[in-house]
């Protein structure tokens, strides 16, 4: 499998990993144990102990260094032996570590080259930060199937008239469909004028019909930003009426993924109830619905690729598709640039 490598991906929420609560994921089929030194700041050290590949995870952490639990080396959060209790330290006794920054709430690591990574590159979130802590709803929803099938689920709404037919469904089939390419990114946009209201847009639109957007700018790798909400048909939307969701997926290995996801609104943002009532029905719709048909998706397609499987084309996997060459195109020219 070939990842992208030189590019930051998000690893968790900030809020997983406290000074008495590291965290072990894996990313890109590497194991990486993450914790805070006594300071708060995020260390991403790979989990494996470089003389005899035991889990540093098994360990302990102790005044902001690892200590491996099978013959006591121990590391700093740089990666560099500090201890070794069996005689001298060598340079050779370091554990890979990785960049990691913190932002939008959220935690970032770099798995390419550390000498590019340039935390000016992580994509700009700030929705999350502009919208109160108490109107935000976090999620990460581990789920047995590619990355490349979840952006395929976001890009391709029309999934929701099926899937999600109490909740979100039952506009976007007929829709006015677009997608288009704008700096490196992939747009996806949906209107319906004048429709019924799914219930998940009562809140917006309690009584009569509706004019709902729905839009989605996807970047490489797996990052989507989704732009939706709903008004009265025929009254223009101000600014605060646009809600706005990332769906960020993450390769956990080839066939498992995380998926962070963050909800946010600009109206009502007091309203707790509302939140509740918004948490509720993105449950219902990404655990008990998306989930299960992604992972029984995946275990149809085994360990094949995706087109050597044929699929057939609709017209709605346009920005899916899209999206999936331009991966294609980043992912292999990074290989080539690497390539000696
Ligand atoms: S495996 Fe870690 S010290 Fe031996
Ligand atoms: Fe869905």
């Amino acid at each position: 499998m070939n990842w992208l490598r030189n590019i930051w991906y998000q690893a968790g929420w900030s809020a997983e990993v406290g000074t008495s609560r590291p965290l072990l994921r894996t990313i890109l089929n590497e194991p990486i144990l993450f914790y805070r030194t006594a300071d708060g700041a995020l260390a991403a050290l790979l989990d494996r102990c470089p003389h005899r590949f035991a889990p540093l995870s098994a360990g302990m952490i102790e005044n902001d260094r690892v200590v491996c639990g099978y013959h006591g080396l121990a590391f700093g959060s740089d990666g560099a032996c500090v201890r070794n209790p069996h005689g001298a330290i060598t340079s050779a006794m370091k554990v890979k570590s990785f960049p990691v920054v913190e932002r939008y709430s959220a935690f970032w690591i770099w798995m390419g080259d550390a000498d590019i990574a340039d935390s000016e590159k992580i994509p700009n979130l700030s929705f999350i930060d502009d919208t109160p802590e108490k109107a935000r709803i976090y999620g990460n929803m581990p789920t047995m199937c590619n990355y490349q099938l979840l952006t395929d689920n976001v890009l391709d709404l029309s999934h929701a008239d099926y899937l999600h037919p109490t909740t979100l469904g039952g506009i976007i089939t007929n829709a006015k469909a677009m997608s288009r390419e704008v700096d490196g990114t992939i747009i996806a946009e949906w209107q319906s004028v004048g429709c019924e209201p799914p219930n998940a847009y009562k809140p917006m639109v309690p009584t009569g019909l509706a004019d709902i957007w729905t839009r989605v700018v996807w970047q490489a790798p797996a990052l989507m930003v989704l732009d939706t909400g709903a008004k009265p048909a025929g009254i223009a939307p101000l600014p605060e009426d646009h809600s706005f969701t990332l769906h960020n997926m993450v390769p956990e290995t080839e066939t498992s993924s995380h998926y962070f996801f963050c909800v946010t609104r600009r109206f009502d943002v007091e309203n707790e109830e509302l939140t509740q009532m918004l948490r509720t029905a993105v449950t219902q719709a990404f655990k008990n619905e998306d989930k299960p048909m992604l992972e029984q998706q995946q275990a149809r397609m085994g360990s094949a690729d995706f087109w050597a499987l044929g699929p057939i084309l609709l017209k709605s996997d346009a920005a899916a598709v899209r999206a999936r060459r331009m991966l294609e195109k980043l992912i292999s020219s990074e290989a080539s640039n690497l390539a000696p």
